[in-house]
């Protein structure tokens, strides 16, 4: 594609049924208004679209919960959102929502015109129906027994137990969580995409045109899609909540979400427009806009399948990119709203950004550490202690002290000054570093424009460390001990912090799509405007005028303190824990009884072979690369052993460590993952799935034998 005369970057509208956590804001939200950012310091026109999804059942299940209704949801948890998201400085141009008059009309207008055009299809099949509520049920609103693994309460889309997609026709003893009644069936007529028709377009279009320059997850989930043949799917659902259907006698119908909520992203721009006297139009009809699509992974086949389908045969653009991220782990968990294993954005602004001294620049120090662990390619984590890590040993030991080593060396020994470049005395490592802010500016534009935003953001880093490496070699404060016998080494010195200070100004360039209140606090410090942060200023020494004066230093970043991250190690227990308490289980009596077959009968002499006893779990710590594994070192009295076991979804090292547990002393060893395990813990598992280890009831010596 030549050089597109305007972009539009969109990023997924979150549903407005609660706070969004970090695992949102990595996958989405901040790489997209990373490039938002880098564009727009490119002095592009860009449109940066985002809002409220507030349709859905997601909406009115969680009106259920809290007991409301489902205006009163949407009406609380999108200004929350929206605010959290600002304050984390994502400067959306527009936060719009679904439930605006103008998206009820556009998503209207938009069906109508597939539907004279003669685009979609009509069905009739037969769905549930709950006759004393007098509606036809959602998927979310049918639960009954999983097929799959017996649970009995899957809901009619998903088994949350084992994880099985599902559709309601597969539930065993399906219910209606309305009225608590078997619904019947019943016959409707619904709209319906033909995505089939649409199959040799779509293999083109991805795997041809875009196989090479989207992501490797985009495309492999795409192909697998369209190899598993491509079904016609419904575009409406009877349901009182949504966009109405636009059409005569089509009572009680709306919508599907997810034909309405990516035609959001069209209602938003023409809102933008309204907002700021512009033209919406060529953004999704001119074939020189680019249309860059952020979303999380499990939005990949309606951004890359089914939304371009609908545009195409809308007559709009396609998409140029479609950008996902993989998932973000927490604490060696899965991010979950229902178990309430998350960070809340709103709870780390609480805890971090919304204090007195440096607290804004703590939404940079998330932003920061996001980015350098961004699941671009694979599944990454978040650890408090990796935070810490990147906040104390890369923002502040790195980037911080560099800028605030250059603003204090320069107010002792150039006067507060910008002091003048002596061309004639450059040395090699001058000019060494003259070439590495070149070259840096280059790196970063061309990983930028390749969405490969964490390795960007390690170059701009790396610019400070070789800065700071440049400093220590160069060691004007020792150069200026010479002054007195020497005055001609003032040179040296002014060149080392002429050089450190253009270097510091193209830091605050490169540094502000990723950590923009840290630019803004660089420009304060250099009594620069913004104008100077456009990008093209970058890569060069001629930002700061010589003799120009500048400000006291001011500290960039803090430290992180290892109580803070303690409390939100406990934090995080204690919420699960209480989540988990809080869901209520079903009655003992209504639970299948769920026991593993009883084994072969065996001989004494059998069961004689096996050498039990009691160890003492002393260090414990997660095997790189697996996820279920823990390595344990194992105090067995006679010695210490090393075993692998397969615990780590269920136990975190620290709830190991100091445990009595029974080991299966003599079983032949076994490598996992490079580490021989020698022996085995003995664990109870309860039907749920949850484990306990089988130890003494009260402290025994390691090594003691068990029989
Ligand atoms: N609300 C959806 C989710 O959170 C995303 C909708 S993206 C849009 O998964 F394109 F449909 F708007
Ligand atoms: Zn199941």
């Amino acid at each position: 594609m030549s050089t597109p005369k305007r972009y539009l970057i969109t990023a997924a509208l979150p549903y407005a049924n609660g706070l969004k956590h970090i695992g949102h804001l990595a996958g989405a939200y901040l790489p997209a208004d990373v490039y938002n950012r880098f564009l727009k310091a490119q002095l592009k026109e860009v449109v940066f679209v985002c809002g409220s999804d507030e349709h859905g059942t997601a909406i009115p299940i969680q009106a259920k919960k809290e007991g409301t209704t489902a205006q009163a949801i949407i009406d609380k948890y999108h200004p929350i959102i929206e605010q959290n998201f600002r304050t984390l400085g994502i400067e959306f141009d527009i936060y719009h929502r679904t439930s605006s008059e103008l998206h009820h009309t556009t998503a209207q207008e938009f069906f109508t015109k597939l539907h004279t055009d003669g685009k979609l299809i009509t069905k009739t099949t037969e769905q549930y129906f709950d006759e004393e509520a007098n509606t036809f049920l959602a998927d979310r609103y049918i639960q009954g027994t999983c097929p799959n693994c017996g649970y009995e309460h899957a809901y009619g889309d998903q088994c949350e137990k084992c994880g099985t997609s599902l559709s309601p026709e597969l539930l065993i003893n399906p219910v209606s969580t309305l009225s608590g009644k078997t619904p019947i069936k019943k016959e409707t007529s619904h709209w319906y995409l033909p995505l089939n028709e649409h199959e040799a377009f779509l293999q083109d279009w991805i795997l041809n045109t875009h196989g090479a320059d989207w992501r490797a997850n985009v495309v492999g989930q795409c192909k697998s899609w369209i190899d598993g043949g491509l079904q016609p799917r419904a575009v409406t659902r009877d349901l009182d909540w949504g966009v109405q259907v636009p059409v005569k006698d089509a009572v009680g119908k709306v919508l599907y979400v997810w034909f309405d909520a990516p035609i959001g992203y069209i209602s938003a721009t023409k809102q933008w427009a309204l907002n700021t006297g512009k033209d919406w139009q060529p953004y999704w009809n001119d074939a020189d806009t680019q249309l860059v699509h952020f979303i999380g992974k499990d939005n990949i086949v309606f951004h890359a399948i089914i939304f371009p389908v609908m545009l195409k045969l809308h007559g709009n653009i396609l998409p140029s990119f479609v950008t996902s991220n993989e998932f973000m782990n927490l604490e060696g968990d899965k991010m979950s709203t229902s178990r309430n294993w998350k960070l809340e954005m709103e709870d780390y602004i609480n805890d971090f950004v919304n204090k007195e001294n440096g607290g804004a620049a703590m939404a940079d120090a998330l932003r920061y550490y996001l980015t350098a662990i961004a699941p671009e390619t694979k599944d990454s984590e978040f650890t408090w202690k990796g935070f810490q890590d990147a906040v104390n040993n890369e923002l502040v030991a790195v980037f911080g002290n560099y800028v605030n080593r250059t603003f204090v060396l320069m107010h002792k020994l150039c006067k507060g000054k910008v002091p003048p470049l002596h061309t004639a005395v450059l040395t090699d490592a001058d000019e060494q570093f003259i070439q590495a802010i070149a070259q840096t500016t280059q790196k970063v534009t061309s990983l930028l424009e390749q969405f490969k935003f964490r390795d960007a953001q390690f170059e701009v880093i790396d610019l400070a460390r070789k800065g700071n490496k440049y400093m220590q070699e160069k060691e004007p404060w020792i150069v200026a001990k010479t002054l007195a016998e020497n005055p001609a080494a003032q040179q040296v010195i002014d060149n080392c912090l002429h050089l450190c200070l253009q270097s510091c100004a193209n830091l605050a360039i490169l540094i502000n799509p990723f950590l923009p209140h840290t630019a803004k606090q660089m420009l304060y410090m250099m009594k620069v405007v913004e104008k100077m942060l456009e990008w093209k200023n970058a890569g060069t020494i001629r930002l700061l005028k010589v003799g120009y004066s500048l400000r006291e230093p001011q500290l960039l970043f803090r430290k992180i303190d290892d109580e803070e991250i303690t409390y939100q190690i406990q934090k995080l227990h204690a919420m699960s824990e209480a989540a988990k308490a809080a869901s209520t289980p079903p009655p003992a009596e209504e639970q299948a009884p769920n026991y593993a077959p009883v084994k072969p009968e065996i001989v004494f002499d059998d069961f004689a072979k096996i050498d039990l006893r009691v160890g003492t779990i002393v260090a414990a710590e997660k095997v790189k690369k697996a996820d279920k594994l823990l390595q344990l070192t194992v105090d067995m009295g006679f010695e210490t052993r090393t075993i692998v076991s397969g615990i780590a979804l269920h136990f975190t090292p620290e709830q190991v460590v100091g445990q009595q547990v029974t080991v299966v002393t003599n079983l032949a060893p076994r490598t996992m993952r490079g580490i021989e395990s020698a022996g085995m813990i003995l664990m109870a598992e309860n039907a749920d799935g949850t484990l306990v280890f089988v130890q003494p009831a009260q402290a025994t010596a390691a090594g003691s034998t068990v029989s």
